[in-house]
Parts: structure tokens; C-alpha cells; sequence
């Protein structure tokens, strides 16, 4: 009997099923009400006794070889079955997962911020609906002054001294007047203007704005802290050029350039055959600015500077129009997964 149960047990082993009427055929074979378990427990009972102990466990052994068997087959070819009843193709390669990506606005939006924030400056937001003074006055736009038509403004129909900001300029002033010089601040935020949407221009868009304020600020901190903010972000060797300019918040005022280089037909292009491109404006915070918001001007000074990140984003990669950034097209958006 011990070799006959040994057999049985090589045999299951080795036994492959076909189909699910094989693994019944098997199953009635050895479980079934003739089947071979039945006559094995049968003849255990006429087994002398000093043989049982080492039958018994082979015996059910085997029994349970034979239950797991089935069940594991069984299984098997249910789930063939409902595979194969849902009609879908599980052989087909498998698709990935599809993993978000970081906006390229919001990659040099943290770079930006993380350089100014390595300078000991503190991240501020303001209101993107704001009023008149934030905006305007408080920055020294006269009432009626042209400078007010730099930037092409939506007001708030049912109240005029309400407005869209169009810069982040707004937020210099609400940190002025809440707290007491020394200050050093990034302030970035959203922005618009009634502008047609175009390939360089659009109705909204993003700006980071600086602010720095204390006793003895100059203008050589302004572009020293502008040029290493610049070989940071564009690189070590980065040359920037400092342009007069005119905004009504700073006097002096100026435009920072980066040398971008002339190689190419695209560099050409891009910086109007001169190799330089502009990447800010910024200046001396005019007095007249200090004073409206109660400080000091006689004991503090400061420099501002105010970028637009769409600008900056679409020197960094290269991208030549600035509507890309608002379609959310994945095509585009895929580009920067390996961002940060
Ligand atoms: N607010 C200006 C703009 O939107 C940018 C700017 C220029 C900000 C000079 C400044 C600054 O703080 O000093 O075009």
C-alpha cells in the first residue's frame, strides 16, 4: 500500500489538465463517491495496526495533495473563463502610468524664489482684486498721470477704485505700510492686463517682484544682488547690462539685461541683433514712495525690481509663444517631467 499511495503522490504532481472538464474528471477520479480516495480508506481499515502509524499520515497525505490540486486547477480555469467572457485582451502590453509633471512657470517661479530666499528674502503674496492707492497712487502714479497707461487696466465695473492689479508692485506697498523697515522681500504673484492675447503678450500672467529696504541700501547692492541672482539662474559666466529707464516707483530707474549671445539665426532674432536681452526693471525706491507709506526716507533707502516669470520662462526653454502655458496641452506640459 505505501508504494501504491508514493505512486499516487508522483502521479498528481506530474498530471497537467487541458481543461476544466479534465480537472473534473480528475476530481471525480479520487474524490468521487467510487473514486480511488474511497477505496484507499477502505483498505486502511483491514491494515495492520503496527503499519497504520506511518499509513495514516501518508494516506492523508495524499488526500490533501488531491484537494489542492483540484481547487488550485479549478481556480485557474475560472479565471480563464471570466478573462476570456469579459472579452478584453489581457495579453496586450501593459500602457505606464501616467505621471503628472511641474508646470514650467511654477519650475523657475520655485527656482526663482529659492535664490532670493538663499539672500535672506521673504516670500510675501498680496490680493490679486485690489484698489486704487496699492496699485497706483500709493506707488507715486499721479491721478490722470500718462504712466498709469504702461499698463492697460480692468477696473471693476461697480466700483472704479477697484481693480485687477497689473503688477505685484501692489504688494510693496501693503508691506510698507503693515511693518518697519529693515526689509527684504520676493513677492510673487498672478497679474493682468487688458492686453490682446498674442504670442508675447496675454490678458494674465505672472510676476515676481523684490523689495528691499534699510538703512544705506545703494544702487551697487541693487546690481550686485541682481547679478548674482542672474549667473544663479542663467548661469556663472551670466553678464547682465543695467539700462535707464523710467517706472514712477524708483529714481533712479533702469532695465537689466543678460548677454545672451549672438551665434545663431535664433539669437539674432531674439535680442534684435544686439546679443542682449532684458530680463527686468528695476531702481532706487523713490522717495517720494517711502514717504507716502510712512517711512523715513531721510533714514532709509532701498532698491525694487519687478520680473515677469512667462519672460523668463520662455528664455530659459526656449519657447516662443506665451499662450503654451495656459493651454494645458500634455504634449507640451511632457516636456517638463524631468523638472523638478
Ligand atoms: N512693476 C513693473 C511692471 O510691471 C516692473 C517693475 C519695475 C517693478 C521696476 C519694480 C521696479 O519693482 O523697481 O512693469
Amino acid at each position: 500500500m505505501k508504494e501504491e499511495l508514493e505512486g499516487i503522490l508522483t502521479d498528481i504532481e506530474a498530471r497537467t489538465f487541458s481543461s476544466a472538464d479534465a480537472v473534473e474528471a480528475f476530481r471525480v477520479e479520487f474524490l468521487g463517491r467510487k473514486g480511488r480516495m474511497k477505496d484507499l480508506m477502505g483498505a486502511f481499515r483491514d491494515v495492520a495496526p503496527e503499519d497504520k502509524r506511518e499509513l495514516g499520515p501518508l494516506l492523508n497525505k495524499v488526500k490533501t495533495a488531491v484537494e489542492l490540486r483540484v481547487a488550485t486547477e479549478q481556480a485557474l480555469f475560472n479565471k480563464k473563463e471570466a478573462v476570456h467572457s469579459s472579452g478584453l485582451d489581457f495579453s496586450r502590453p501593459a500602457g505606464g502610468v501616467q505621471q503628472g509633471t511641474h508646470h514650467p512657470l511654477q519650475v523657475v517661479r520655485r527656482e526663482i524664489l529659492d535664490i532670493f530666499k538663499n539672500m535672506g528674502f521673504g516670500v510675501v503674496e498680496g490680493p490679486e482684486i485690489e484698489d486704487d492707492w496699492h496699485v497706483f497712487s500709493g506707488l507715486n502714479f499721479p491721478p490722470e498721470h500718462p504712466a498709469r497707461d504702461m499698463q492697460d487696466t480692468f477696473f471693476v465695473e461697480k466700483n472704479p477704485d477697484l481693480l485687477l492689479r497689473t503688477h505685484t508692485s501692489s504688494v510693496q506697498v501693503r508691506e510698507m505700510e503693515r511693518r518697519e523697515p529693515p526689509m527684504r522681500i520676493i513677492m510673487p504673484g498672478r497679474v493682468f492686463r487688458n492686453e490682446a492675447v498674442s504670442a508675447r503678450s496675454h490678458c494674465m500672467f505672472h510676476q515676481i517682484e523684490g523689495l528691499y529696504i534699510d538703512e544705506n541700501v545703494s544702487f551697487a547692492d541693487l546690481k550686485q544682488t541682481l547679478l548674482h541672482f542672474a549667473q544663479l539662474f542663467f548661469g556663472p559666466e551670466t553678464k547682465i547690462r543695467l539700462r535707464p529707464s523710467y517706472f514712477p516707483f524708483t529714481e533712479p530707474s533702469a532695465e537689466v539685461d543678460v548677454y545672451w549671445g549672438l551665434e545663431t539665426e535664433v539669437d539674432k532674432r531674439i535680442t534684435k541683433g544686439t546679443g542682449w536681452l532684458e530680463i527686468l526693471g528695476c531702481g532706487m525706491v523713490d522717495p517720494n514712495v517711502l514717504e507716502a507709506n510712512g517711512i523715513d526716507s531721510k533714514k532709509y533707502s532701498g532698491f525694487a525690481f519687478g520680473m515677469g516669470i512667462e519672460r523668463i520662462t520662455m528664455l530659459r526653454y526656449q519657447i516662443g509663444d506665451l499662450r503654451h502655458f495656459f493651454e494645458n496641452d500634455k504634449r507640451f506640459l511632457d516636456q517638463f517631467s524631468g523638472e523638478r
